[in-house]
């Protein structure tokens, strides 16, 4: 053999060490570096939820449900538990999807929500039909007394009334102050506290951060708790824009409610790109209005200065939940991911938002990365 081979092979073999080496360490770096992912990075802080539609439920979006497994500990029925659809006549219950629902919440291990037992929307046409006080007593009360039972030590959580109050922090006239008057609260949040008496009960709302309204709820508040009667929490639902509401009136009503000694969860976060010339805030699902090319700017990507504006607001509010942790159960975001979201279609149909954690491929966004930043080291 000349030098120039010998050489030529010692090199060769000197190569092959140093790449099994490098190898080697890539390998133990991967083995030892733990994945980091909302709920474990959150997991000393609050759950962190997200509501899930029927195909999620029925496990038809397998990427959808591979994202849940892997990102939440928490769960809530984006449309299968209202009244329309859970009791959609008075003498029949629809159980079949949230069944479905229920089961892969226990399977997974997840804290699993009701959502929701008195709402005026979304309700069934003989409820907002009934104008007899007795006879919408006695639909009221088997309707929570039926629900509640059947999901008995599976359902950790329930909303038990949802939106009851208008923006001046008055009682909003639905059909169930109308008919029952303004003791129909009361008697919902009773009825879902001796069906189970070991259920979290919550009140939900939007527009929560409005001053008037965050003193309306705390007077809703109140006046269980003086009557002795059970509320665990309150739940923010979070629909909220770039800017508004502020981070000062986030805090200030995180902080009011605790006050009063119960638990504030974040029940339903999403944050809205899109344009709103009307200056409409929280989330009246009955609000809709023309499409244009104008009120929909983004139609197939959104621009990276808008990407970092989301990254960053998501980073400022979850500075300030972290900041309030100890008061706080849960953080819930309503849909798994931008081509999920009610917000492509509410208040405008047809338009391409942007107001999640994980974009139309299911893959985290910048403000996946802010987020969890928060969190890492
Ligand atoms: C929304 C759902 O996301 C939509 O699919 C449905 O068409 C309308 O309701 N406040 C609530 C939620 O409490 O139940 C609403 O969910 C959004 C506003």
């Amino acid at each position: 053999m000349n030098t120039n081979r010998k050489k030529g092979m010692f090199l060769c073999f000197m190569g092959i060490l140093i790449m099994l080496h490098a190898c080697g360490e890539k390998n133990t770096s991967k083995d030892t570096q733990e994945v980091l992912t909302l709920q474990k990075a959150f997991s000393n802080d609050f759950l962190i939820g997200v509501a899930i539609n029927r195909q999620l439920i029925e496990e038809r979006d397998s990427l959808g449900v591979q994202l849940l497994i892997k990102e939440f500990n928490a769960i809530s029925p984006e449309n299968e538990m209202k009244w329309m659809n859970i009791h959609p006549q008075p003498d029949s219950f629809y159980f079949d999807i949230s069944d479905k629902y229920v089961a892969l919440g226990e399977n997974n291990d997840m804290f699993t929500l009701g959502h929701t037992l008195v709402w005026h929307s979304q309700l069934a046409d003989y409820m907002a039909q009934t104008t007899d006080s007795t006879l919408m007593a006695d639909y009221l009360k088997d309707h929570i007394n039926t629900i509640v039972n059947r999901y008995k030590g599976k359902i950790d959580a329930w909303d038990v009334v949802n939106e009851a109050l208008n923006e001046d922090g008055t009682l909003r006239e639905s059909v169930f102050l109308k008919v029952l008057g303004e003791d129909y609260i009361e008697t919902a949040f009773q009825l879902a506290a001796s069906a189970d008496p070991d259920v979290k009960l919550l009140y939900n709302d939007y527009n929560l951060c409005n001053p008037e309204k965050r003193e309306g709820v705390v007077r809703l508040v109140k006046r269980l708790q003086e009557k002795g009667i059970k509320i665990d929490g309150v739940g923010m639902q979070g629909h909220w824009g770039l800017t508004q509401p502020s981070l000062a009136e986030i805090e200030k009503s995180i902080k009011a409610y605790s006050d009063l000694g119960v638990k504030v969860s974040i029940t339903e976060l999403d944050i809205t790109v899109l344009p709103n010339p009307w200056d409409l805030e929280g989330a009246e699902v009955s609000q809709n209005f023309e499409n244009s090319e104008k009120m929909n700017p983004y139609p197939d990507e959104l621009p990276d200065s808008v990407k970092i504006q989301l990254a960053q607001r998501y980073k400022d509010i979850f500075k300030i939940f972290l900041k309030h942790k100890d008061n706080m159960d849960r953080v819930t975001f309503w849909g798994i991911n931008d081509g999920n979201t009610w917000l492509n279609n509410w208040p405008i149909r047809g338009r391409s938002n942007y107001p999640l954690l994980f974009d139309r491929e299911y893959l985290p966004k910048k403000a996946y990365d802010s987020v969890l930043a928060l969190k890492a080291n």
